[in-house]
């Protein structure tokens, strides 16, 4: 996941490789979404964060990064066709999840079905201003987000949730001691075999 959270949990690991370094050369890298209607290289694109803050730095090779278009005339088959390239792959070892403020994961926006596959989503309106206003895109051009499903997140053998500040702090007690519930995407974590929380004091404060 890209965001300013585990932007942060990006830097500890690049900080760690250089350090200790590990053998990334059998690792596969993927976003979890994707912004829709912008430019791959612009610097809010998924593709150019976890391109920047994971696989250059990890030393991943550039043929085991898979990622998702910014640009399509046909998300649904890019969707598959991602999917698809994940499970060739052998499937999700480790997810890293940040927390939308809305309980959203990935573009996964409250009311997506737990059986969502991956998809084209709308983007937090929020979110769509700022990033259009950074990336200089126009009103014309339509802009949301293509993400694993709900489906493909529980699926991950392991996931690792962060989430920090108290603008977190009545989401992270939502997902973690609220009903299971498509309203919060991320409560169905709860449901998970595998999964690691960690959090900040001030994202904690509810709990
Ligand atoms: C964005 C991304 C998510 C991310 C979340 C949290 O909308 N699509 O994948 O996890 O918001 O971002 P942040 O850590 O910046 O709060």
């Amino acid at each position: 996941s890209t965001g300013r959270t585990t932007g942060g949990v990006h830097k500890a690991l690049a900080d760690i490789h250089a350090a200790h370094p590990l053998d990334t050369s059998k690792m596969t890298a993927f976003p979890l979404d994707e912004v829709t209607g912008v430019s791959p290289e612009f610097p809010g694109s998924c593709y150019y964060m976890i391109l920047h803050e994971v696989v250059i730095p990890l030393g991943i090779p550039l043929e085991h990064f898979v990622y998702l278009p910014t640009r399509s005339d046909n998300f649904p088959e890019d969707c598959k066709a991602f999917v698809g390239a994940l499970a060739a792959r052998g499937g999700i070892d480790l997810m890293v999840l940040g927390l939308g403020e809305n309980g959203h994961l990935g573009f996964n926006q409250p009311g997506t079905p737990f059986g969502q596959s991956a998809w084209h989503s709308w983007m937090m309106p929020e979110l769509e201003q700022r990033l259009r206003r950074e990336s200089g895109t126009g009103p014309d051009v339509r802009m949301g987000g293509v993400t694993l499903g709900i489906l493909e997140i529980m699926q991950s053998r392991k996931i690792v949730m962060a989430a920090n500040g108290a603008h977190k702090a009545a989401m992270v007690k939502a997902m973690l001691t609220g009903p299971v519930s498509e309203a919060v995407p991320a409560s169905i974590l709860q449901l998970h075999p595998d999964c690691e929380v960690i959090l900040d004091p001030a994202a904690a404060a509810e709990l």
